[in-house]
């Protein structure tokens, strides 16, 4: 197959961000990835697809659903696309607003403290990953008053075994 879509966009709005991603529109460029801010929608894609694996993609769109499902605040994942023959891959979640860390803590360690239990708890459900420490792919949420987790694509761990992703990562 091809073109490999999974989520619920509609298909008119997935034309809308394809076009985009095609024509390599970005608000925000990270790492590996460019960013764009489409409403309430944030659309991830891979700066430069000659040296990017879709598995990135998958992983940060199935581990993003299974950390949801296990009640931890992360961006809700709407739909990935992978065109492998045009090389035109992207990702489509929830847009949030979001604030520092360090910014909020003023001398005190209740968000530090927070961030230990929760990442505690990722780790013992089956995750880890040298990309997320306190100041790295976590914000604060203002809106939820929570920590926001994001940006899974270079997580590993035997979790991934159990959602039958073994295969995919490999
Ligand atoms: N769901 C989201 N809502 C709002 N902003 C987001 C969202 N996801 C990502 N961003 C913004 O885009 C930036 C880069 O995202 P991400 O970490 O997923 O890509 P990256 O290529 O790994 O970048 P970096 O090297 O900065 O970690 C984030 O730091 C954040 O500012
Ligand atoms: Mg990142």
């Amino acid at each position: 197959m091809m073109v490999e879509i999974t989520g619920s966009l509609k298909p008119k709005l997935i034309t809308e961000y394809k076009n985009l991603v095609k024509n390599k529109v970005f608000h925000k460029k990270g790492g590996n990835n460019s960013i764009i801010f489409a409403n309430s929608h944030v659309i991830k894609y891979p700066t430069d697809p000659c040296f990017y694996q879709p598995k990135h993609t998958k992983k940060d769109f199935g581990i993003g659903k299974d950390l949801k499902e296990n009640g931890f605040h992360v961006p809700e994942m709407h739909t990935m696309y992978l065109d492998y023959e045009k090389d035109n891959y992207f990702l489509v979640m929830s847009r949030h607003k979001m604030e520092e860390l360090r910014k909020l803590d003023r001398g005190g360690m209740r968000i530090e403290e927070e961030f230990e239990e929760q990442f505690k708890k990722i780790q013992k459900l089956g995750y880890y990953t040298s990309d997320l420490w306190y100041g790295k792919n976590c914000a604060w949420d203002e809106e939820a008053k929570k920590i926001l987790f994001y940006d899974f694509e270079l997580w590993e761990g035997p979790r991934l075994k159990e959602l039958e992703m073994g295969a995919i990562i490999k």
